[in-house]
């Protein structure tokens, strides 16, 4: 029996649920009349509530069955009194990825001030547009190079000192293989930005993942009191952040460059110590997509005997052995990991890691229209785009289209990124989005790719993973990306035969 109570509840959260969707379709000032120039309008079933409605039931699903529909390159959904683009051409994604009309910059600021909770002076600091432009610089230079060489070394060497705590002599029941990959993955993260002093291990890795229930809802502007469990993590790791940037342990030599030089600038724009909460957008963003992605190549690839042997002869042929005090010392050098490398270094494995990605990681690319304007199609059919209107890709739909993926997109298939013709890889372009595109590019991919691809070759390489199964997956809710498993099953771990007296290492 549902209780007056239990039914407030119910309703609260429907209506929080709601909100949700109506702030990841529309913007408030967005008017509803259609221009014939715009793209072709798609009518909800339900007059004003009907793609609201659908949205929220269908998730995922919601998308494709629009667009297998229409067809159309490009749709109008009226929603409430407002209106939102929805693009399924790669050829339009890629040109509203050039267009500056074409904008994801007024969403920082919604999304952050919600997300994180800001007082009125870290408000201030985070909407100055020159802060915004530098701190958004830092992020997309430090993440390359040698500053993400140095990242990387750090975050994979916290790896290598878990995986030889793996006793020699019995196995290890793990039962939740999600749980262990996220507990490892997020405090690897976390070393490899904020160094030995990492503030978000132990107890604070829960807090991250908690906080993450209630993230997107809260960037969207529902109200903290929906989500309790979520905001009072947030207070946690505030406290966490705040102590670590106090304590001045951002300047310490093994902190990444980001860390560093985004300190300086947030105090050089008036942060003071109680301010650094706002920091943890960087390891959410830097967390909730990697750690899916990577219990996806997990199970994809220890159910599958051929995967793995490929995967266990890539790394054999690329570690050196020698020995040391306490057995044999396998080292990998992280080199061989990082980006531009391991499409000849490990080839399965990266191809594994791009399907995992096309597959399973659909992170709706979002925009706003900051002035009219038209973009082309491949076709060259134009479409006006009118100011103020959101603009959203699914990868839902650009992931799975035949002409880019051929007839077997839905299928799992790893070879589909091995010898890829440049006349197939044309076509692929603005149909492959898990990280976004144009200026805004995810600039932490490199960083995932390095840290999950050598915590997994490295598993493959000395340990086997029994018992493990292959879950189904169905689509998140409504603004989050990774598909989600219906289960997150165990496995046994234990050392390989002849691998047992093997100490790892990430050489940098
Ligand atoms: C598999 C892992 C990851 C996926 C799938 C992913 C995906 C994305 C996507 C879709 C965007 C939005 C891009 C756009 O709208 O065009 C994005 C932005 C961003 N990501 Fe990632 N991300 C991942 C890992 C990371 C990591 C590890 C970090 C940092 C340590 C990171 C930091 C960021 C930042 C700072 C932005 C905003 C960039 C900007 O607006 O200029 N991401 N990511």
């Amino acid at each position: 029996m549902i209780l007056p109570t239990d039914s407030v509840a119910i309703w609260t959260a429907a209506t929080v649920v709601g909100l949700t969707a109506v702030l990841f379709a529309l913007n408030s000032v967005a008017s509803a009349t259609i221009d014939p120039a715009e793209p072709p309008a798609i009518q909800p079933t339900i007059p004003f509530v009907g793609h609201l409605i659908s949205m929220l039931t269908e998730r995922g699903s919601w998308y494709r069955r629009l667009y297998k529909k229409s067809s159309l390159p490009i749709f109008t959904l009226p929603i409430l009194n407002g209106k939102l683009y929805v693009m399924n051409s790669p050829a339009l994604v890629q040109a509203a990825m050039r267009t500056p009309e074409i904008s994801f910059d007024p969403f920082f600021a919604e999304f952050t001030n919600g997300m994180l909770g800001l007082n009125s002076r870290q408000a201030a600091v985070i909407n100055n547009k020159k802060c915004m432009e530098e701190l958004l610089q830092i992020i997309h230079t430090t993440l390359m190079g040698p500053p993400l060489h140095k990242v990387n070394v750090n975050a994979l060497g916290y790896l290598a000192g878990e995986l030889n705590k793996v006793p020699r002599d019995r196995s290890l029941q793990v039962a939740n293989s999600f749980l262990w990959l996220r507990n490892h993955l997020t405090t690897a993260t976390g070393v490899g930005l904020y160094g030995k002093n990492n503030p978000l291990a132990d107890k604070a890795i829960d807090l991250l993942w908690t906080f993450n229930e209630g993230a997107i809802s809260l960037s969207l502007g529902a109200p903290g009191f929906i989500f309790p469990r979520a905001v009072s993590a947030r207070s946690g790791l505030n406290k966490r952040l705040n102590a670590y940037y106090a304590a001045r342990h951002d300047e310490g030599d093994d902190v990444s460059d980001l860390i560093q030089k985004r300190a300086v600038k947030l105090r050089e724009f008036g942060f003071q110590d109680e301010d650094w909460g706002e920091e943890l957008i960087l390891p959410w963003v830097g967390s909730t997509n990697t750690i899916p992605v990577s219990f996806w190549i997990f199970v994809h690839l220890f159910t599958n005997p051929d995967y793995l042997s490929r995967v266990r002869a890539e790394f054999e042929a690329i570690l050196d052995r020698k020995e040391g005090p306490h057995g044999p010392v396998v080292s990998i050098n992280v080199d061989h990991l990082e980006s531009g490398k391991v499409e000849k270094t490990i080839p399965f494995l990266n191809a594994i890691w791009l399907e995992a990605l096309r597959f399973y990681l659909h992170n709706v690319g979002i925009r706003r229209i900051m002035s009219d304007v038209s973009i082309k199609d491949g076709d060259g059919r134009e479409y006006l785009l009118k100011k103020g209107v959101n603009i959203q890709w699914p990868p839902m739909v650009l992931h799975f289209l035949d002409s880019a993926w051929g007839t077997d997109a839905e299928t799992f298939d790893p070879e589909r990124f091995l010898n890829v013709p440049a006349s197939v890889d044309k076509l692929r372009r603005g149909a492959n989005v898990p990280f976004g595109g144009g200026k805004h590019l995810c600039p932490g991919r490199r960083f995932a790719m390095s840290e999950v691809l050598g915590l997994i070759g490295a598993v493959a390489l000395g340990f086997d993973v029994k018992g493990l199964i292959l879950p189904e997956s169905r689509d998140p809710p409504v603004g989050h990306a990774p598909r989600v498993a219906v289960l997150h099953p165990g496995f046994k771990l234990s050392r390989r035969k002849g691998w047992e007296d093997v100490t790892f290492e990430f050489a940098g």
